[in-house]
């Protein structure tokens, strides 16, 4: 089996790049069903949602906009409980249709921050989407409706997900060993 090493730690295949194009076709396939007609904001939280966010769009074919919002909630390999924000979006969300895009939801804390800071707006609707989602760790009751994985409470890199800055750019997803 591949492992690769990042920084101090090592990781191994968890799920390959061809189970995520399939799982990112899923999710589009629901995203171009449900928002026919409503031309919804993608919010994509940087950093580690643009692979999948960039995967995702392609395979869109409704009209849509893009914004993006920079938060970050994790170091090293924990969540740190509180968020940061390097910024937040440029377009008015008052009125639209909204779809969070976010590659991970751990404990839930990033996203009910960013979800009371996008109700705040008075948009249309909020719905979110991620890649993953890891049950065991949430604490935060906001809904995802779009889902692309539930997994396990192991710490993840690849496809966009860092570890301390390394491992973005892999093609998969690796588990920490
Ligand atoms: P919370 O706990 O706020 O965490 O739901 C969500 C954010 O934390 C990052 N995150 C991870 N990043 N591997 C990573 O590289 C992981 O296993 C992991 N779990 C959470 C991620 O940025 C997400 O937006
Ligand atoms: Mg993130």
């Amino acid at each position: 089996m591949k492992v690769i090493r990042l920084h101090d730690l090592e990781f191994e295949m968890f799920i390959a790049p061809e189970q995520i194009n399939e799982t990112v076709g899923r999710l589009a396939l629901a995203i171009n069903h449900d928002y026919q007609g409503r031309n919804p904001i993608l919010l994509i939280v940087l950093n580690g949602a643009f692979v999948f966010a960039a995967d995702l769009v392609r395979r869109l074919s409704i009209p849509l906009q893009m914004d993006f919002v920079k938060l970050r909630s994790y170091l090293g390999t924990a969540s740190t409980g509180s968020i940061h924000e390097h910024f937040l979006w440029e377009s008015s969300l008052k009125d639209r249709h909204i779809i969070i895009v976010e590659d991970i939801i751990d404990t839930g804390h990033t996203l009910h921050h960013l979800v009371g800071k996008v109700a705040a707006e008075g948009p249309a609707s909020i719905e979110t989407a991620c890649l993953l989602l890891k049950p065991a760790a949430r604490q935060y009751p906001d809904p995802v409706k779009y889902c692309g994985m539930e997994m396990p409470n192991d710490f993840v890199v690849g496809y966009g997900l860092d570890y301390d800055g390394l491992g973005r750019e892999i093609a998969g997803i690796y588990k920490k060993i």
